[in-house]
């Protein structure tokens, strides 16, 4: 690799590079052997001495040899062309998406890795070193907007997707106050996505990448067919905030202390329960596109009657799928040249209660931006090449609320909302040291964290360790 003549290296020189590149390069030898065990440790905290409840392990003995995966969603006569799509055309496709996701999965006592005797799921390493936002001790929860790649890096310096804080669609407000919910997931990849992560991290921890013709790449990329990716996504909201929880799990989380309706703590956290609101679904099918198509289930617990609870998956409902950003629509062109979308298929529900569409319709979930959607978020899964640090806008594209987001055509809009296929460089030749992820917004974040770790006195965590919970009042979930 070429370092010195990165466009980008000589946009962000000056420095913080500096400093970044000479730190990362001192620290290496002494911090060497410190990688693997943060890279795949289980979470940021620890249980308090009187917990009983569960106890959150990382999956990470990733197949050694790519698997051979059950996909029979591929096997679905869907058309990626047709200008008019309907919803029927795509609901038996989600359908065997959603019933591979959800065999052994009762929500019971959080997410089983282990189905049937076999290791079904494996977890992203690198999610548990940002005492901030990084996994909590009982379900591996990530604080979700936190995890923006921006927000790991700026810390709490207000740069992108933000504070971590949120609101959600539907909340009622209450005298004034319009109250703020975090959201903690977790997203898991079955045998074949494993085996790719666990190429481009190695039990070393250490990021494995190389170079060809110029150009950086990590090793496992791209993630092959049969992958099955699934991300669960919960709230502090609770069904008195947001009626249509009701029915919805209480998972505890060691989440942050929550010091009013609108603000958290940073680096305190405290066990609360959190509600599942929405699950993502993501597949890679290489008639797509993009190579990969998107679907988001929503909880809905409206008619939900306590005599007859039933399964929570009966009350997941798919909003659709999204697998182009749609180049051809607004704002990726003027208004008046827009086409109508093909490339997302909306479900026909009413959804005016707990969702809001992406940006000019596209597909996104209940907590997710309404200015984005999921396939423009997730083309932007880059990485500086290691020890670089990871800085939107500056080495990696920017993925989160840059200026006019959604709002005017021009060219930030048009690359955003494009159709971009592995292993390609971002749109438009940008970033072209940056190494594509194949839109994992999880492995970025693992990227990111790694050269944060490298380059520790360029950008101090802001909470080293998130500060154990003491008298956490313990729980089954
Ligand atoms: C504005 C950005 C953004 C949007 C919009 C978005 N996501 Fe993500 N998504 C992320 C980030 C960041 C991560 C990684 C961090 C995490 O898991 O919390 C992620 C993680 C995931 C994962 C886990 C695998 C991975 O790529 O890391 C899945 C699956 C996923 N998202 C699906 C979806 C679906 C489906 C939608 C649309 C309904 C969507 N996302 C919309 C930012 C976004």
């Amino acid at each position: 690799m070429s370092h010195s003549r990165n466009k980008w290296g000589l946009l962000i020189a000056g420095t913080l590079m500096t400093f970044a590149l000479a730190s990362s390069l001192a620290g290496q030898a002494s911090r060497a052997t410190g990688a693997a065990s943060l890279a795949f440790r289980n979470s940021v905290d620890t249980p308090p001495p009187d917990w009983h409840g569960p106890v959150f392990k990382l999956s990470h003995d990733y197949p050694k040899s790519q698997p051979k995966c059950e996909a029979p969603w591929l096997k679905r006569q869907v058309s990626f062309t047709n200008p008019d799509p309907q919803w029927s055309d795509w609901q038996g496709y989600v359908q065997d998406i959603i019933d591979y996701v959800k065999k052994g999965q009762d929500f019971k006592d959080g997410w089983n890795t282990d189905v049937g005797g076999q290791t079904r799921w494996y977890h992203v390493p690198w999610m548990a070193y940002d005492g901030e936002r990084g996994r909590e001790f009982v379900h591996g929860l990530t604080n979700e907007l936190s995890t923006a790649l921006s927000s790991f890096v700026t810390s709490t310096r207000g740069v992108g997707r933000g504070s971590g804080r949120h609101t959600l669609p539907g909340a009622k407000s209450t005298g004034g106050v319009n109250p703020q919910f975090e959201t903690w997931s977790v997203g898991m990849y079955n045998p074949c996505g494993g085996w790719s992560i666990g190429q481009a991290f190695p039990p070393s921890g250490e990021p494995a990448t190389y170079s060809k013709s110029g150009q950086n790449y990590a090793r496992g990329m791209p993630f092959p067919e049969g992958t099955v990716v699934v991300k669960v996504l919960n709230t502090t909201a609770t069904e008195n905030d947001v009626p249509y929880l009701k029915g919805s799990t209480t998972w505890k989380a060691n989440g942050h202390k929550q010091l009013s309706p609108t603000e958290y703590t940073l680096c305190d956290r405290q066990v609360r329960d959190v509600h599942l609101i929405q699950v993502d679904l993501a597949v890679v099918d290489s008639r797509s596109p993009t190579r990969w198509v998107y679907s988001t289930l929503a909880y809905d617990g409206k008619d939900y009657d306590p005599s007859k609870p039933g399964s929570i998956w009966d009350r997941l409902k798919p909003l659709g799928v999204q697998f182009g950003n749609d180049p051809m629509s607004f704002p990726a062109v003027a208004q008046s040249d827009s086409k109508p979308l093909h490339e997302t298929v909306l479900a026909p529900i009413s959804i005016s209660e707990y969702e809001h569409y992406g940006c000019s319709r596209r597909l996104a979930g209940t907590v997710d931006q309404s200015n984005s959607s999921c396939v423009s978020c997730h083309m932007g899964a880059f990485a500086a090449p290691p020890p670089y640090l990871n800085l939107q806008g500056g080495t990696i594209p920017a993925i989160f609320n840059f200026c006019d987001m959604c709002a005017t055509y021009n060219t930030a809009n048009s690359q955003y909302f494009s159709d971009y296929t592995y292993p390609a460089t971002f749109p438009s030749n940008g970033f072209t040291s940056a190494i594509p992820l194949d839109s994992s917004l999880q492995l970025a974040v693992a990227f990111a964290q790694y050269s944060t770790y490298k380059n520790p006195h360029a950008l101090p965590l802001a909470c080293p360790d998130a500060k154990a919970t003491r008298k956490a009042s313990s729980g089954t979930h």
